[in-house]
């Protein structure tokens, strides 16, 4: 029973590490405070609820779906872009329905790398931009994240001949982990690197709709030439509180999204009907849950924010997403913090290893409890760490 080399090299999936650990806790009896994975606490609106409800009692909605996703649901994709950013797609050639993005920014790779191709990687990044990667057996180029460039990766830093090498690029804003969003030079630039390396860039966008403080992202898709280089992976996970219905879809180039869709078609039988109805309510519905969400997120965040910095921090608050990422103290590494936090509190934090060698120095929090609970995370912070260092 000699696993693939392939699979040998693939670590447990970091919250699967960081679940087994909260759980034997819990069974000690700790009260444990979870700001580890990004998984929103609150329920998905009614009105999409109801509409997997109907649906789901529909016979012809229990047989296979089309691998690709229902027309009617990429057309409310489509919509959800024109609506939201004024971006024109074809939806028969231009989207894809996703079960979650994930599975799509895993297949992705499969699509376009071969050994010794190579792949540009944010690094802090979500892991699975390099999993896939790993699983093509291709090679990752890791884009460092630093925060003196706002955790924006510097192109200019990639050597030209891993450039040539390269066939796809990830990008992720507002992103996570770091909280940090990027503006129109940004994606101009990224465009003209695609252009110039014949790369394909695969822009996650999963944080799009949760925002403070006015803010907007815009869509990789809205800029001149996005769509000749490129998708954008978007998710109802975050937007929606829609995590546990893994759905989500990809757009842009007509190429890749046939690729992927082909990719697709051979590996899984598509998205439950169901609920792409469901996501088709979410999508075209009423959006003022996106804002309330976004609200609900604001406020825990300005709680973490003002505890942490009355302590000696002193962080900045984020424009977008749902996380906070936050410099260890002085004589910690991101791991040894964020052991001492939970073994001293209770609370799981996010080492910022768990994204990449870059992240080390770092933990994340995930604003994903109620604000009450928040309030107490911060309060065993300050009474058991007390004041920090830098
Ligand atoms: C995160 O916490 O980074 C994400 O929610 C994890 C995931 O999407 O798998």
């Amino acid at each position: 029973m000699e696993e693939a080399k392939r699979i040998r090299q693939l670590p447990p999936y970091l919250f699967a590490r960081i679940e087994k650990v909260i759980e034997q806790a819990k069974a000690e009896g700790v009260d444990v405070i979870s700001l580890g994975i990004g998984d929103p606490d609150r329920p998905t609106p009614d009105h999409i609820i109801d509409k997997l409800c109907e649906q789901a009692h529909n016979p012809a909605n229990h047989r296979y779906p089309s691998s690709v996703g229902m027309i009617s649901y990429r057309e409310a994709v489509a919509h959800y872009y024109k609506n939201r950013f004024g971006v024109e797609l074809d939806p028969k050639i231009e989207a894809v329905t996703l079960i979650g993005s994930k599975e799509g920014i895993a297949h992705i790779s499969f699509c376009y790398l071969d050994p010794g191709d190579v792949a540009l990687i944010p690094d802090p990044g979500y892991p699975v931009y390099g999993i896939g990667a790993l699983l093509s057996g291709a090679e990752s180029f890791v884009m460092p994240l630093k925060a003196e460039n706002g955790f924006l990766p510097d192109l200019d830093a990639i050597p030209a001949e891993i450039a040539r090498r390269a066939k796809l690029m990830f990008i992720n804003y507002p992103n996570n982990p770091t909280g940090a969003v990027a503006d129109d030079s940004f994606y101009h630039k990224v465009i003209a690197f695609a252009r110039e390396y014949d790369i394909i860039v695969c822009h996650d966008a999963a944080y799009q709709d949760i925002t403070f403080d006015g803010y907007c992202p815009p869509s990789f898709m809205e800029y001149p030439g996005a769509k000749e280089v490129g998708i954008e992976f978007g998710s109802c996970s975050k937007s929606y509180n829609m995590t546990g219905w893994r759905l989500g879809w990809a757009v842009g180039n007509p190429r890749v999204i046939e690729a992927l869709g082909r990719i697709k078609s051979n590996i899984d039988s598509g998205c439950f009907q169901a609920v792409q109805y469901a996501g088709i309510a979410a999508l075209t519905g009423p959006q003022e849950c996106t804002c309330e969400m976004s609200e609900v997120y604001r406020e825990r965040r300005d709680i973490i924010i003002n505890g942490l910095n009355h302590i000696g921090w002193n962080l900045a608050k984020p424009k977008a997403a749902i996380y906070i990422w936050v410099p260890v103290p002085k004589g910690y590494t991101s791991i040894s913090f964020a052991e001492y936090i939970f073994k001293k509190t209770g609370v799981v934090i996010t080492p910022g290893n768990g994204y990449g060698e870059y992240g080390e120095g770092y933990f994340r929090i995930a604003l994903t409890v109620e604000k009450e609970r928040m309030i107490e995370a911060i309060d065993r912070i300050k009474d058991k760490v007390g004041h920090v260092e830098f």
